[in-house]
């Protein structure tokens, strides 16, 4: 087997960035180096704090956990408790993490072990893109230096906070042009392809039928995630939009993609966080767009991910 893909996951935990995290960290081919966090779904003490609510449930102590940025570069912060609730991870019992953060800031964390070792560390962003962008406007060769970046977020369809805009774009698009722009290989995981990952109840039961503590938690968080996307997005089943970033490292197969050119509109009044994709079939791009992903296959790594944590 190959070695396995070591990536740092840039985070707002948050539903779906949880099922994220507890992918990364439970398929054996990837290797979670570090959890950054930003302010995104909720504030970044919020959005850090759970993301050590989730190291804890899943015993993950040793894994680095960073606080980063807890605004947007330029706008003022926009979270989203209409889905993920006031703590930005309800539906479980609250607990009080065992797993606390280093100290530092995401930034550096993220310029360290990218700078570290050249052509190795994949960046997971399933937030706003505030830490990453910091991180290129101080150390721009990291673009370079990575192996590649994969976001969840944008859409060549339509979004979901305005018709134009997905989330973790429009909440700091100015931070999302500056790493669509930089030269690395880049991958976006819209709301094109997310959203046809939509969580079944069958697959929710199968998690919380694991049994474990982790396995239950994972299936009250989704429980808490459907009740809020059948109230706010109309929609039956919750999407695992992040934990699909993670899937297209852990195996790509799992997704198609289309190259494309993708710019992040900054300045519209109706359009602000767009990503405007035009995708360029034999052309040089740098840029990749999902567009489709074997929803069941993704589902069966996902629950075998959880069971593996224990
Ligand atoms: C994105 O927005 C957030 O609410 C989710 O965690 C996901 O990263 C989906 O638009
Ligand atoms: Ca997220």
């Amino acid at each position: 087997m190959a070695a396995p893909r070591r990536i740092i996951l840039d985070c707002d935990p948050g539903h779906d960035d949880a099922l994220a995290v507890m992918l990364a960290a439970g398929d054996p081919r990837v290797d979670l180096v570090g959890i950054t966090t930003v302010a995104g779904n909720q504030t970044v003490e919020k959005t850090t704090r759970n993301a050590c609510a989730v190291a804890t449930v899943a015993g993950l102590s040793l894994t680095p956990i960073v606080r980063g940025a807890d605004r947007p570069l330029l706008r003022p912060l926009r979270i989203a408790p209409d889905i993920h609730g006031a703590s930005g991870l309800d539906g479980p019992p609250p607990l009080t993490p065992t797993v606390v953060p280093r100290p530092g800031h995401a930034c550096d964390f993220l310029i360290e072990q990218v700078m570290a070792s050249p052509g190795d560390v994949t960046i997971v962003a399933t937030g706003p893109l505030t830490n990453v962008a910091l991180a290129l406007m101080r150390e721009p060769a990291l673009a370079e230096t990575a192996r590649e970046i994969v976001i969840m977020g944008g859409a060549y369809g339509r979004g979901n906070v305005t018709p134009a805009a997905e989330f973790n774009i429009y909440v700091d698009p100015e931070a999302a042009s500056v790493v669509f722009g930089a030269p690395w290989r880049l991958t976006m995981m819209g709301l094109d392809v997310t959203h046809q990952a939509a969580c079944p109840e069958e697959v929710q039961e199968r998690i919380t039928a694991i049994g474990s503590p982790l396995g239950i938690f994972a299936g009250q968080l989704l429980e808490f995630f459907r009740s809020t996307y059948r109230r706010e997005q109309r929609m039956d089943d919750p999407p695992v939009h992040d934990a699909c970033a993670v899937a297209y490292v852990v195996d790509p197969d799992l997704f198609g993609t289309r190259p494309a050119r993708v710019v992040v509109e900054t300045t519209g009044t109706h359009t602000s966080g767009m990503t405007v994709t035009e995708f360029v079939e034999g052309g040089d791009s740098r840029h990749d767009v999902g567009i489709s992903v074997r929803r069941d296959a993704l589902f069966d790594v996902l629950v075998e991910a959880i069971a593996a944590l224990g």
